[in-house]
């Protein structure tokens, strides 16, 4: 959209020339860590990078953007930002820039010593370990990983007051950079092959194992959609009838975490059986960081699983439409949520500091056969619709990582771009089923809900799971999944309600007050709700390492939502408007009542609960309901 709009009367921060210096405060600490210890002192002979990361613009009026283009009832709803808009919006300002330079400079570092890059985010210079710590009032430690590694870091660090709001971070600090490769042997050892960052992000789909009777099922008949899920049931349950037109210029993206891997048989051997039509198809391949697909086809189901039922489901539901897959991470360090958003948008990559080592794989790679690099930024255009079927447990990560990755998303939102994410797949519970102990901290000990990342990001799209009850037909009412897993939904204790879900989530607090009290999750209605919409999870034939299996989770209900957005999107191309980018407000909006198939029985139990309950309206196990095509369809074409 042109910059005409109320952007350009945002102020800078602070009007009045900042002073040189003030007393210094302290600006972050570090979150203890018990991987991580303090082994030594940081010999003074070292040199520091020190990158200050700088403030970005305009972040505060981020969720009032995103609105003007998502929100239904906007007049500039639908008109989407570009990518070279959004990076001078955010910008940091010219005053940062200055007031940070000039506190430097009266420390004694010199002006020539200091480089700005060329995004602006970061002013960068080498300083000597006395220097570092003089400035930052703090002292550096090498701190040793339980994995034998190293790395510099500090406990906490200050600067002047004055200069607090503008500066995000400063690094090495508290957040520790690697000073000596991964060693990876140690971890292969430890029986960890990919690093913090994919593991604790892996949330895999389940199985119950080999079916031995795949080729008994019909690819046609929707008789049996209560034992196996195919596209033909999916298609009936959700009232898909599009067939895409606007192939070439629609785009889906799938994302995938090394070292998950799809085979290309597989694809094969699900089309010949299921998706007749689709046979001869691949993804295209859009490899980030060094990842590809490792083509090892005895791997087995917890490395090849997920990326097989995310592309067998997407390419057959959208066929014709080609299908991007985002292969992120060489088989090394693997990937995360922040590496592939990297490589969408050239300046996330150093926004707010780029990417923490202890989550996400830091590229170039210098352990043995990793990737050499350069790291892949803005390499390319975001796809309409991103999938991504991984989560974490949203108390493993600080409030700052997840409110930098959560800005990302809502600046995708801004660009025209739709990011679902499954919900989880341990009802109320974490990953594994742990729950958190009062203080927040996860334990096998814990009751308390523990919400999933980066669910409570509200500009996300949570997709939830369901499934067709026994013995029941399409036709009938799904209910909450039950079989296997149960459908991730609660609250967060990170990010606040956005006023989209306000009334929805309102109402289901006033109609359905849960049992549960603030000691099991913040019942203060003051907390962002998830997921926002479901579908089937259960069930699900497919075809892995070369023979089927049944398949459950919101790892299988996301990319069937997301093939359903594409339909939308391609419907929407084909008569001249714009994909339909960030979809929360106009989900919850008037517009879209009765657009779902309400989801009203089954729990989400964990935590040594029964779950909250599925019931009329919105709820916490299964959001609005599950899609109906047409309806929505309808009312999309409607909008401009
Ligand atoms: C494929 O995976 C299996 C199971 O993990 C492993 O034993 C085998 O070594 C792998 N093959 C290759 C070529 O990496
Ligand atoms: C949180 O509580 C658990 C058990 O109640 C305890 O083991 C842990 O040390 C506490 N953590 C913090 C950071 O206080
Ligand atoms: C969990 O509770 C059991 C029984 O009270 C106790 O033995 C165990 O140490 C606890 N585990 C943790 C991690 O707190
Ligand atoms: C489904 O139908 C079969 C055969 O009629 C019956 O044995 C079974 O109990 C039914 N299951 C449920 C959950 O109703
Ligand atoms: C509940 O969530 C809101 C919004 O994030 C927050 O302001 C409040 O402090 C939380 N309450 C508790 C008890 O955690």
């Amino acid at each position: 959209m042109l910059l005409s709009l109320p952007i350009l009367i945002f102020t800078a921060l602070g009007a009045i020339a900042s002073p040189v210096t003030s007393p210094k405060t302290l600006h972050s600490k570090r979150i203890a860590s018990p991987s991580w210890n303090a082994h030594r002192r940081l010999e003074p002979h070292h040199t520091l990078p020190l990158k200050i990361g700088l403030t970005q613009s305009n972040i505060d009026s981020l969720p009032s953007l995103l609105s003007s283009v998502s929100d239904p009832l906007s007049p500039t709803y639908g008109q989407h930002y570009t990518p070279s808009e959004i990076a001078s919006i955010f910008a940091p300002s010219d005053e940062s820039i200055g007031a940070v330079k000039s506190w430097l400079h009266s420390e004694g570092i010199h002006p020539s010593r200091i480089r700005l890059s060329d995004t602006k985010a970061f002013l960068s210079f080498e300083a000597s370990v006395e220097e570092a710590e003089r400035l930052l009032e703090t002292e550096y430690h090498i701190f040793k990983h339980e994995d034998g590694s190293e790395n510099v870091g500090c406990h906490e660090f200050s600067v002047p007051e004055h200069l607090v709001p503008h500066i995000d971070l400063i690094t090495p600090t508290i957040n520790v950079a690697r000073m000596t490769t991964r060693q990876p042997e140690a971890l292969k050892k430890r029986g960890i092959f990919t690093p913090a960052s994919a593991s604790s992000l892996m949330l895999l789909p389940k199985t119950n194992g080999e079916l031995a009777n795949a080729d008994a099922v019909s690819p046609t008949s929707t008789a049996t959609c209560d034992q196996f899920i195919t596209p033909a049931c999916l298609r009936a349950l959700y009232q898909i009838t599009r067939k895409p037109t606007e192939t070439k210029r629609n785009t889906l993206g799938v994302v995938e975490l090394t070292p998950q891997s799809f085979l290309q048989g597989d694809l094969d051997l699900f089309f010949r059986n299921f998706s007749p039509s689709t046979m001869g198809e691949k993804p295209i391949l859009v490899s980030i960081d060094g990842g590809v697909p490792s083509l090892n086809a005895t791997a087995g189901f917890n490395i090849n699983g997920e990326s097989d039922l995310d592309l067998q489901v997407t390419m057959s539901l959208t066929s014709p439409q080609p299908v991007q897959l985002y292969q992120t991470g060489d088989n090394i360090e693997g990937g995360s949520f922040n590496n592939y958003l990297d490589a969408l948008d050239g300046t996330f990559c150093t926004f707010e500091g780029g990417d923490n080592p202890n989550f996400d794989g830091i590229y170039p790679d210098p352990a043995p056969g990793g990737f050499k690099g350069p790291e892949s930024c803005g390499i390319v255009k975001p796809a309409n619709v991103i999938s991504v079927s991984y989560s974490g447990d949203e108390s493993t990560f600080p409030a700052s990582y997840q409110q930098r990755e959560c800005a990302e998303f809502g600046k995708l939102g801004m660009m025209g771009v739709s990011v679902l994410y499954s919900s989880g797949d341990s009802g109320v519970g974490g990953r594994n089923g742990r729950c958190l102990t009062a203080n927040g901290t996860e334990s096998v000990n814990g009751t308390r809900f523990s919400p999933m990342f980066p669910l409570g990001c509200p500009f996300v799209t949570a997709v939830g799971a369901t499934q067709v009850n026994p013995n029941a037909t399409v036709h009938d009412p799904e209910s909450a999944c039950m079989q296997v897993i149960f459908s991730g939904g609660g609250f967060s204790n990170v990010f606040e309600i956005p006023s989209y879900q306000e009334k929805a989530v309102n109402n289901w607090f006033r109609e359905f007050p849960p049992p549960f009290t603030s000691a099991q999750f913040n019942n203060t209605r003051k907390a962002r709700a998830y997921p926002d919409i479901s579908a089937n999870g259960a069930n699900y034939v497919i075809a892995v390492d070369g023979s089927f299996f049944l398949v459950f989770g919101t790892s299988a209900s996301t990319p069937t939502f997301a093939s359903i957005l594409t339909l939308i999107n391609d419907a929407r191309l084909s008569i001249g408007k714009r994909p339909v980018g960030f979809i929360n407000p106009v989900l919850y909006s008037d517009l879209f009542e009765g657009a779902f198939h309400d989801v009203t029985s089954g729990t989400n139990p964990g935590c040594g609960t029964p779950g909250f309950s599925a019931v009329k309206g919105w709820d916490p196990v299964t959001g609005l309901g599950t899609p109906n095509f047409d309806e929505m369809v309808a009312r999309w074409l409607i909008l401009p």
